[in-house]
């Protein structure tokens, strides 16, 4: 039987008057939830963007019971749509497009999404933001030299990063070092363009260059066959319809505030909304950015805090623009008239791209640390003035923050084995981890990274099975 306080604690729990402390072991326990606030999965999945949505989905058909918990009010992640209104027209100013594969296929087609072609433009252009004058970056060769040691690290993306032992100190290098070391400086600019923005290119690590312009996955010379890259009529769709698919599985608006954690189950304490529910899984899969802030609320042990804790990040905004009086059709590339290789140093606005309006453009920018969402505006409507010859004046449609974007860790984190370490991590204490700490070698080639983990998490989820009657309130009655 149970107490005069147990009772007054079952009772608040029924009407559903809870609030669970960070430390007590009640806020595990079932019996302080209403039952409709217990969710017991096999897997929950943390975040439902890009390589989540694709494991919750993919362990769904599986026959593994799901739940997915997202931070944003939708899915989708870096993928960002605006509906205009006056045309119909799905207007993306995040995740562009995907490689026409075999596992992108079939992701799009079980959700009766068709591909259509990519909307790249008519042409490029490669101007200096702030001036608005044509720059001419010297382009050769040595971007085969380029390629080859590219292959030579990361020929396989999907697989993850995976550095030899000890770590090649030629990938530790910043890389102003590396392009005189071998003499690359012609493939310099290419390099930045295809590059995200992530820390300044010459200040990088050679590694980070080699995992944001690589043979294996960008269209550059020496590089393998390329895929062409497709889009879809709305960016946003297929992860709409895995959401609705997943119903009350799918948890919006949610974060985990708590949890307990071993290698047989899980359970974390989620707000979602304004309300709290408990999970009770077997495993969790991570999909969200691998920094502290998100973390240390899974109870971490020291080792896996001593991981997290070398992880800092750089910051991406997003904006779609209208009244442009830029060139209908062209794409805008930021190139320094004054910099060594004609690179743009950060902050800055480092690519405007054509909608399917004419004068409306997505633009992105690029910081290494977080900046108010003022300033970023300030500077690229400032900048597409720039471009159209002080002629607009750009109204800004949307805004998104893609902030933390790059994971990195310091040259002496990698060389002490980051990576190793991180890879060690699969399956430990309950949870396996994908996204772009893992793999950032965009969306597809993540499906194809979280679909190599499916195996090893249904193993696990087997070896584990978390009883029916986990999240039932034992006490009384
Ligand atoms: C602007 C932009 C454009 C890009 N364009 C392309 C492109 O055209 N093609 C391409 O292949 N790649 C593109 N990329 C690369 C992109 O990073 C990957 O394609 C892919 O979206 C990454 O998937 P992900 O699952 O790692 O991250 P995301 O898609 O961001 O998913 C992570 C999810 O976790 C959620 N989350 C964050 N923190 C928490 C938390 N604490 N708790 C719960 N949930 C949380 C986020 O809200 C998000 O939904 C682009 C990236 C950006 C930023
Ligand atoms: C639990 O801890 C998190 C951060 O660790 C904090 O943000 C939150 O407010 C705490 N919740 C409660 C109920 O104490
Ligand atoms: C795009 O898809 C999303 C998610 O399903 C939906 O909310 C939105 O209305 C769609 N936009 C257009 C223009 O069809
Ligand atoms: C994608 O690839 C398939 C198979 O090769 C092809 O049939 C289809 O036309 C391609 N789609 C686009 C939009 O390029
Ligand atoms: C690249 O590697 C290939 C074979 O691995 C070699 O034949 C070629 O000469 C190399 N090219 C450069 C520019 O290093
Ligand atoms: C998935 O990744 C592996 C490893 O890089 C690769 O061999 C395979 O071709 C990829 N599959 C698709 C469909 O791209
Ligand atoms: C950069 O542009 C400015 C302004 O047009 C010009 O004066 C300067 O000569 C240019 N510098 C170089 C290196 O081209
Ligand atoms: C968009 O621009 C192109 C190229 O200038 C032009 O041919 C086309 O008519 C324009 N479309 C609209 C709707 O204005
Ligand atoms: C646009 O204005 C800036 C000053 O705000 C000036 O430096 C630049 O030369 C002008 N460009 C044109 C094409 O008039
Ligand atoms: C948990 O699993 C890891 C392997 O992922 C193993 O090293 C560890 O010993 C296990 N711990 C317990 C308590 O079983």
């Amino acid at each position: 039987m149970f107490g005069p306080s147990e009772l007054a604690f079952c009772l608040l729990a029924i009407s559903g008057v809870v609030s669970a402390s960070n430390n007590s072991a009640s806020q595990f326990d079932p019996c302080s939830y209403a039952a409709a606030d217990v969710l017991v999965r096999d897997v929950i999945v943390i975040g439902g963007g890009a390589s989540g949505t694709y494991g919750a989905i993919a362990l769904k058909d599986a026959g593994r019971s799901v739940a997915v918990v997202e931070k944003q009010g939708n899915f989708g992640g870096h993928v960002n749509t605006y509906n205009d209104a006056a045309t119909g027209l799905a207007l993306e100013y995040g995740v562009q497009g995907y490689s026409n594969d075999s596992i992108t296929r079939a992701f799009f087609e079980r959700f009766n999404v068709p591909f259509i072609p990519l909307f790249a433009g008519v042409a490029q252009l490669v101007e200096d933001f702030n001036i608005g004058k044509n720059v001419t970056p010297v382009t050769g060769n040595s971007i085969l030299t380029w390629s080859n040691f590219t292959n030579a690290y990361y020929p396989d993306p999907a697989l993850g990063v995976h550095l030899p032992s000890p770590v090649p100190e030629d990938l530790l290098l910043p890389f102003r070092d590396f392009i005189k070391k071998y003499h690359i400086e012609d493939a310099a600019f290419l390099i930045w363009s295809i590059s995200g923005p992530t820390d300044n290119l010459l200040d990088q690590l050679t590694l980070y260059v080699v995992l944001g312009a690589n043979a294996a996955s960008a269209p550059i010379p020496g590089g393998a066959p390329y895929i062409p890259e497709v889009a879809t009529r709305n960016n946003s769709e297929v992860y709409g319809k895995a959401q609705v698919e997943l119903g009350k599985s799918a948890l919006l608006n949610s974060q985990v505030v708590a949890s307990q954690r071993s290698n047989k189950s899980v359970k974390l304490v989620v707000q979602s909304g304004s309300s709290k529910k408990l999970l009770i899984a077997s495993q969790v899969l991570y999909s969200a950015p691998i920094i502290l802030d998100n973390l240390n609320t899974f109870d971490l042990d020291s080792r896996e805090h001593d991981i997290f804790k070398e992880v800092y990040y750089t910051a991406w905004y997003t904006t779609l623009v209208t009244d442009t009086g830029l060139a209908p059709g062209y794409s805008y590339e930021n190139a320094a008239n004054n910099t060594l290789y004609n690179i743009p140093i950060e902050p800055y606005t480092f690519h405007i791209g054509p909608s399917r309006i004419n004068t409306t453009f997505y633009a992105f920018y690029g910081a290494t640390h977080a900046t108010s969402e003022a300033d970023v505006r300030a500077a690229i409507t400032q900048n597409i003035r720039t471009l159209s010859g002080n002629t607009s004046s750009p109204k800004i449609l949307a805004f998104a923050s893609h902030t933390p974007f790059k994971q990195l860790v310091s040259a002496d984190a990698i060389r002490a084995g980051f990576y190793d370490k991180l890879n060690a991590l699969q399956g430990y204490r309950g949870m396996f981890y994908t996204g772009n700490a893992l793999d950032v070698s965009g969306s597809s080639s993540l499906y194809n990274f979280t679909q190599h983990l499916v195996p090893g998490i249904q193993k696990a989820v087997a070896a584990n099975k978390v009883p029916a009657d986990a999240g039932k309130c034992k006490r009384g009655w």
